[in-house]
């Protein structure tokens, strides 16, 4: 049985209006009422209809969108993804960085709440337990996780298959006969690198090959610390013959450290990138990458949280689409036409 504003009410020893004034998150409240209430409403796992909620809190017809780094062009085409669905149902976005940071997200989910944003959509900084977002939940306000998930945090969340295309990246490095393959990550707190990472580990298990711990390796989520990573584990002794690189700016800061020593891609060292995006076919040589679908991503978190906000779902749902690995010239087998030119990389082959 649905729970009820009235058994929430009676719950917490407070009039319905209350209830709805802190669910609705307007006009005033005690904080010490708002904490009964809230109580209540996490005990008995209250959900409000949206519709409801609408109609008394005079929606503000505005979205949340919450992303780590608009200047990362992976972010960039999810917020378009996003915007081009929620702009077709009357919403506007109010967009907000967080850099990976745990307390600014907090922070700008604080403040778009107070600025009574009628829904979120939110790359989530990290993937342990995020009590700001759980709030957000308890408080009926409509929310779709997008690119990473939260453990323990049961919301629509769209992803990709991470784990899979990891494991095709580097079991075609290790097809073409590598066995030392670096790893470079950033962030070790959200759901795409651990995901990435079991990919890579299964990869080399499923080929008795062991996972050295020294090629291995997690940085910033810049490129310029990637750049340092890379170089630092160049210059090592056994450097290894080939690197997967975990997202894009990995990818520029490994390519920017490699062309430093002085070595060539592929011949000194393999390389293959998780995302691929446009400047991939301006990089000679062009990059063999795993493709997320960046655009439609952001589509279909944007349609999830639509159809909540239409009260139309209310069961919670994992979405993951599937990558697509693209072979080019930079992983070891150029991919030469029979007249010995470079094949055009828009025909290179998916598999
Ligand atoms: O470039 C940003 C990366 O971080 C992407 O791979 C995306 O999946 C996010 O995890």
């Amino acid at each position: 049985m649905k729970v009820t504003i009235r058994e929430v009410a009676a719950k917490a020893g407070v009039s319905p209006a209350t209830v709805s004034r802190v669910v609705g998150n307007y006009g005033y409240v005690s904080q010490k009422t708002r904490r009964k209430v809230l109580a209540a409403v996490k005990e008995l796992g209250y959900r409000p209809d949206s519709i409801a909620r609408s109609l008394v809190t005079r929606a503000t017809h505005t979205i949340g969108l919450v992303v780590t780094d608009i200047t990362n062009p992976f972010f960039a085409n999810l917020v378009r993804g996003v915007e081009e669905v929620t702009w077709q149902h009357g919403y506007t976005l109010i967009l907000a960085n967080t850099d990976e940071d745990m307390q600014r997200e907090k922070a700008v989910i604080q403040t778009l709440q107070e600025k009574r944003v009628d829904a979120f959509i939110v790359v989530p900084a990290s993937s342990q337990g995020s009590p700001h977002l759980q709030e957000v939940v308890s408080q009926g306000i409509p929310l779709v996780l997008v690119d990473r998930g939260v453990h323990n945090l049961a919301v629509d969340t769209v992803m990709v298959d991470n784990e899979e295309g990891a494991y095709k990246a580097v079991s075609h490095l290790i097809r073409l006969g590598h066995s030392r393959i670096g790893i470079v990550l950033d962030n070790l707190k959200i759901t795409t690198n651990e995901e990435r990472l079991a990919g890579y580990r299964r990869a080399l298990l499923e080929n008795s090959l062991t996972a050295e711990e020294s090629l291995i390796q997690s940085c910033r989520f810049t490129q310029h610390s990637a750049y340092e990573l890379v170089s630092n584990m160049l210059a090592g002794h056994e450097r290894p013959t080939a690197l997967f690189t975990a997202n894009n700016f990995m990818t520029i800061g490994a390519i920017q450290a490699i062309r430093e020593a002085g070595l060539s891609i592929p011949q000194d060292i393999a390389l293959v990138g998780f995302d691929d995006l446009e400047w991939n076919l301006v990089n000679v040589p062009y990059l063999t990458a795993v493709a997320q679908p960046v655009f439609e991503m952001g589509n279909i978190a944007a349609q999830r949280v639509i159809a909540q906000l239409k009260g139309e779902e209310n069961s919670v749902m994992e979405i993951r689409l599937k990558t697509k690995f693209i072979v080019r010239q930079s992983c070891g087998v150029p991919s030469q036409t029979n007249s010995g030119r470079r094949s055009n990389p828009k025909l290179d082959q998916e598999i």
